[in-house]
């Protein structure tokens, strides 16, 4: 697939997706988050993959928002749909069954906060900054950003970032929580590369199951805990199951088949 906005390349099986408007601070454009999504969709689905690192190209920004110039002249019905479709991608990032990190190398703001929130790890480098100055433009946050602030650093923090539109930095980002790590810049990728290096040794299968158990936390009208219950069941009928056990006994490592099609019923 050829991409334009974005730059793509796979190492350890791991998928490096670079946004790649540095000259715009990697703004989120409409055809750069559709990129996004369609990158992250196909390193799903694709069994050579085990997991997805978002960056953005540039010494400065990850992300410095949504593209203000391309949505200047919206009226409200445009910019309802311009959320609906942000939405959309950022959910399915969130669900995605791979373990997605942000590698946030600069500034992550209005939309690029929300595009590292999506994800399911965060790691920053030391330069990072964090923020939601989307109130300054007389709109609101419109791609998860007043929501998924909240799970990660709590009610009270939430509402005063987005209403004073401070920015984090990567020390107080790590204080609150929002973010994993922080590194220096030098070690920002490698960071990210060795946890996902360590995850890809689990069971795909049960790594997929925590995701959704973990999600299902924050899907309103589902019960966690159920979620839990009928997830933890499935695993039993999985290869990988039969695999990590029989190794366990044997005393030797899993070898898991991230190829291998699983039983779910
Ligand atoms: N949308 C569109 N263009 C953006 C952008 C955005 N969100 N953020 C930065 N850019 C562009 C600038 O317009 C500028 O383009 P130009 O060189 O063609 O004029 C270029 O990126 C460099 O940005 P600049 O503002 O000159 O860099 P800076 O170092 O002085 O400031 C920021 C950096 C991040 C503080 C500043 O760019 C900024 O406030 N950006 C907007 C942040 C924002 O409000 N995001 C939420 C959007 S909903």
């Amino acid at each position: 697939m050829t991409y334009h906005n974005i730059l793509i390349s796979v190492h350890n099986e791991i998928l490096t997706i670079t946004i790649n408007r540095p000259d715009k601070l990697n703004a989120l454009n409409k055809k750069t988050i559709e990129e996004i999504g369609n990158a992250v969709k196909n390193a799903e689905a694709d069994s050579s993959i085990a997991g997805i690192i978002i960056t953005g190209a540039g010494p400065k920004a990850f992300v410095a928002g949504a593209d203000i110039s391309e949505f200047v002249n919206y009226n409200a019905k445009e910019g309802k749909e311009l959320s609906a479709a942000g939405h959309k991608i950022f959910n399915s990032i969130e669900t995605c069954e791979k373990p997605v990190i942000a590698a946030v190398n600069g500034f992550a703001l209005g939309g690029g906060c929300e595009l590292a929130m999506s994800c399911h790890i965060r790691v920053a480098s030391d330069n990072a900054k964090f923020g939601q100055p989307e109130v300054n433009l007389g709109v609101i946050p419109g791609y998860g950003g007043t929501q998924r602030l909240i799970h990660l650093i709590g009610k009270g923090k939430a509402l005063e970032y987005l209403m004073t539109t401070d920015m984090i930095n990567a020390q107080q980002a790590l204080e609150f929580g929002l973010v994993n790590h922080v590194t220096t810049q030098d070690q920002l990728i490698p960071k990210c590369e060795e946890i996902i290096e360590k995850i890809k040794k689990k069971s795909p299968n049960a790594i997929a199951g925590v995701i959704r158990c973990v999600n299902a936390n924050f899907t309103d009208g589902v019960d966690g805990f159920q979620a839990e219950i009928d997830e933890f069941g499935k695993c039993f009928n999985s290869g990988d199951f039969k695999e990590g056990t029989t190794a366990f006994l044997e005393k030797r490592s899993a070898v898991f088949n991230r190829g291998k099609k699983i039983n779910q019923d």
